[in-house]
């Protein structure tokens, strides 16, 4: 692999997107990603299911959607990342994971960055067919200490039941993750989400990936990727 941290650091700092269906491999990468480049992933998801296990007002309007496979309101999922983005670690550059998910989010992002004079570096499209996304999302689960995820097929610790990054035995499965939700789910994207697939190609800052290969194949190919922004 010829991509180098340099490369990276010279987007000051990076804003990287990465756009998918579920199962796409976002979560996968963008840890990945994380630990390459010492870049902070924020996945809406994860920062909705802390706000639905603190029981914040946010939490409960956003656990009864979340339940059903829709996209929470737009309102809630900006107030949310805006407060996260204020905070002292995301000046080393971030990954976002799941955000935006429609326009209006989009267009939100784009002026909370104006406010401290940064703007997206890429958005990378991680291109998968629905087939294959169902059967990634049937058989995940993730620590539920460090949220390294997993896999019954793909991706299994070294020993069973054991986190190969925190050594924790307390594996867990969404409840999210059911055959119902995940169509939802997937519906809720192509009707919503795909379309910004255009609004960023028309700005010159999407690189799409073929997503269906082995997970170290595509980091390289999403390092790549980061890398060329890096150039551009
Ligand atoms: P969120 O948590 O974002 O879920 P998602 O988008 O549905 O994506 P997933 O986390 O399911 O999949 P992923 O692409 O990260 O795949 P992963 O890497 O885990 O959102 C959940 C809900 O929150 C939404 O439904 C919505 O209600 C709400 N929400 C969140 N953000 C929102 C927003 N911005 N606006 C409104 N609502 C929002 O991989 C899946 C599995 O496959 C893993 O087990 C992994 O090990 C395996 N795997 C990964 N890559 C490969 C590969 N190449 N080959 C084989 N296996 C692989």
């Amino acid at each position: 692999m010829t991509e180098s941290k340099t490369d990276v650091a010279a987007l000051a700092p990076p804003v990287l997107i990465l756009l998918g269906p579920p199962g796409a491999g976002k979560g996968t990468q963008a840890r990945m990603l994380q630990q390459r480049y010492g870049l902070v992933q924020l996945s809406t998801g994860d920062l909705l299911r802390s706000a639905v296990a603190e029981g914040s007002e946010a939490g409960k309007a956003a656990d009864k959607v979340m339940k059903s496979g829709g996209l929470v309101s737009d309102d809630i999922v900006i107030a949310i990342l805006r407060d996260r983005l204020a905070e002292p670690d995301t000046t080393k550059g971030v990954i976002l994971d799941g955000f935006p998910r429609t326009t209006v989010q989009a267009e939100a992002l784009d002026d909370l960055l104006a406010e401290s004079g940064q703007q997206i570096d890429a958005a990378i499209s991680l291109e998968v067919d629905d087939e294959a996304m169902v059967h990634r999302i049937a058989g995940r689960y993730s620590c539920g200490e460090c949220g390294e995820g997993y896999h019954d097929s793909f991706k299994q610790p070294k020993v069973e039941g054991v986190c190969d990054v925190c050594g924790a035995t307390n594996m867990k499965r969404r409840a999210d993750d059911n055959a119902e939700t995940v169509a939802e789910r997937l519906s809720a994207y192509h009707r919503q989400t795909a379309p910004l697939i255009t609004y960023y190609e028309k700005r010159g800052a999407l690189q799409r990936i073929d997503a269906m290969g082995p997970i170290d194949e595509i980091a390289t190919t999403v390092s790549r990727a980061v890398s060329k922004a890096a150039k551009d």
